[in-house]
């Protein structure tokens, strides 16, 4: 059997389906990717801003940067990967889609079930009272200040030195444990998390298929390596009807 038609097979016959996404699933609706040369701002690159030590020492420049990102995300749609995520899901009896993307395109095409392991940039987290609210001001202002209690807000983004929710990997971790299918979409897999995501699919006996414009450090552990778009690649995984 064709290689795309033996995947389809098991991804229509599997009960279960979890699905991991990187910035490449962005990368075809017109987001930067972190690692490319369109996702440096004044020649930051990201890890020099999405820190906790960047926040403290001038939390001006990191808004304006996130700023930045909102103008640029505002304006880009799904593609036709994340409407395939939203129909596989639909047929699927147990579907969860684990993103790290913090772009909120899989709940704008109709995603339901998002865990969104290093949040999101449509969120706001207060640095004082702790409360999480969704502000699409685009711009924002610089600084925007919490309306409970008017601490200072931070993008409710996971940044580099900080950890996961242990409620997220949790679930996250359950999910892969038992699904009987993985997809890996657009991961550099240069973040550790999704190589033991990975593993811990293809431990519990999950068939995993990496879907990428190239080789990663994960495509030594998985079942099936699909090389393409992932706008190009998935609708072809999910049945047609
Ligand atoms: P990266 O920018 O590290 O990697 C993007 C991956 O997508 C690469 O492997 C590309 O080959 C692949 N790619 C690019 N275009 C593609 C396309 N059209 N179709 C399929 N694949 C494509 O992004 P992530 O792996 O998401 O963390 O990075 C993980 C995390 O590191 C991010 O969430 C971010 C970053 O630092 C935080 O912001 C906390």
């Amino acid at each position: 059997m064709e290689k795309t038609a033996r995947i389809r097979s098991r991804i229509s016959n599997a009960s279960s389906i979890a699905v991991l996404t990187g910035a490449g699933i962005s990368a075809d609706s017109g987001v930067p990717t972190f690692r490319g040369q369109d996702g440096l701002w004044r020649n930051f690159k990201a890890e020099e801003l999405a820190t906790p030590d960047a926040f403290r020492r001038d939390p001006g420049l990191v808004w304006e940067w996130y700023n930045w990102r909102r103008e640029i995300i505002a304006t880009k749609n799904p593609n036709a990967a994340h409407h395939a995520l939203v129909k596989l899901e639909r047929h699927a009896q147990s579907f969860i889609l684990i993103t790290q993307n913090v772009d909120g395109l899989h709940g704008k095409a109709g995603s339901k079930n998002i865990t969104e392991i290093h949040g999101n940039i449509w969120k706001t987290r207060c640095t004082a009272c702790g409360d999480i609210s969704h502000n699409f001001d685009v711009p924002i202002s610089i600084l925007p200040h919490c309306k409970k209690c008017n601490g200072l807000l931070r993008p409710h983004i996971v940044w580099f030195g900080e950890s996961l929710d242990p409620a997220d990997i949790k679930q996250s971790m359950d999910a892969l444990h038992t699904c009987e299918v993985l997809l890996v979409i657009g991961t550099s897999g240069i973040v550790q998390l999704a190589a033991s995501f990975i593993s811990a699919a293809k431990g519990a006996g999950a068939y995993v298929v990496e879907i990428n414009i190239e080789e990663t450090p994960n495509s030594y552990l998985v079942d099936e390596v699909l090389a393409g778009r992932a706008s190009d690649v998935v609708p072809l995984l999910v049945n047609r009807d």
